[in-house]
């Protein structure tokens, strides 16, 4: 499903200073496979995600999802790939704030050809299975943390995503919501997404649907 060859990945500065985020990253996810990617703060863990988005490049290496050679598409495939393949739940809250739960998951829709039926029908679905229906007219604003969370959770699996990328997902959640969000991997599990979690949060040892751990340690895999 997702295969890393020999990634790496270099920034650099405004003084031409080199820095090496990602080293010699090889790996490789199945299908409906649950994936934790442990490592500290600065190791490599978001640079990691959003090279299998495909929102970065890496600077050298092999990223391949379904079979198809990401690194080579163009910002408007890469952005089309993101739309049919990717969820992406971030660590922070992302939402606009003014608009209702349901307006939220409209732009991860609008791009496609749905009817407004069709769309109303996506929007449910994926607010029921966040657990998030009973709040959809509600103002993003006037959720709490938890709430918001699964607004987000519910946004990125609203488009089908066969692979849902998260990263550090209980960061800003209290042990109540985080043990609630291990549920929700659980069902996105039951649903056979292929997950991969950024995290180094202790609670995901209780999530019993873990195929895999990985260590990002310095931004090479241990
Ligand atoms: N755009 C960038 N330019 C320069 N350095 C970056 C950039 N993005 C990330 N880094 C550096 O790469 C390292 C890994 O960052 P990151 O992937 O965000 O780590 P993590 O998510 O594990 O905390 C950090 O040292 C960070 O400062
Ligand atoms: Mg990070």
């Amino acid at each position: 499903m997702i295969q890393l060859q020999n990634v790496n990945k270099v920034f650099t500065d405004t003084n031409h200073n080199n820095f090496q985020a990602l080293k010699d990253i090889s790996l490789a996810i199945s299908p409906n496979e649950c994936v934790l990617l442990h490592g500290s703060s600065g190791s490599g863990k978001t640079t990691l995600l959003h090279i299998i988005a495909s929102l970065m490049k890496p600077s050298s290496g092999l990223v391949e999802v379904k079979g198809e050679n990401i690194v080579s598409l163009s910002d408007y495939h890469a952005s089309a790939y993101r739309r049919s393949t990717i969820g992406y739940v971030t660590q922070s809250f992302y939402l606009l704030d003014n608009l209702s739960v349901e307006e939220n998951l409209l732009p991860a829709l609008v791009l496609e050809s749905l009817s407004e039926k069709e769309m109303a029908q996506k929007i449910k679905k994926a607010l029921s299975l966040a657990n998030i229906e009973h709040k959809a007219k509600q103002k993003v604003s006037t959720l709490s943390g938890g709430e918001k969370q699964r607004c987000i959770i519910a946004r990125a699996i609203v488009n089908d995503a066969e692979i849902v990328l998260c990263d550090e997902p209980t960061a800003n959640l209290d042990k109540k919501n985080s043990l609630f969000f291990l549920g929700l991997i659980q069902n996105l599990k039951n649903l056979r997404k292929t997950i991969l979690i950024a995290t180094h949060d202790p609670i995901f040892e209780k999530l019993e649907c873990v195929d895999k751990v990985y260590n990002l340690e310095g931004g090479s895999l241990e």
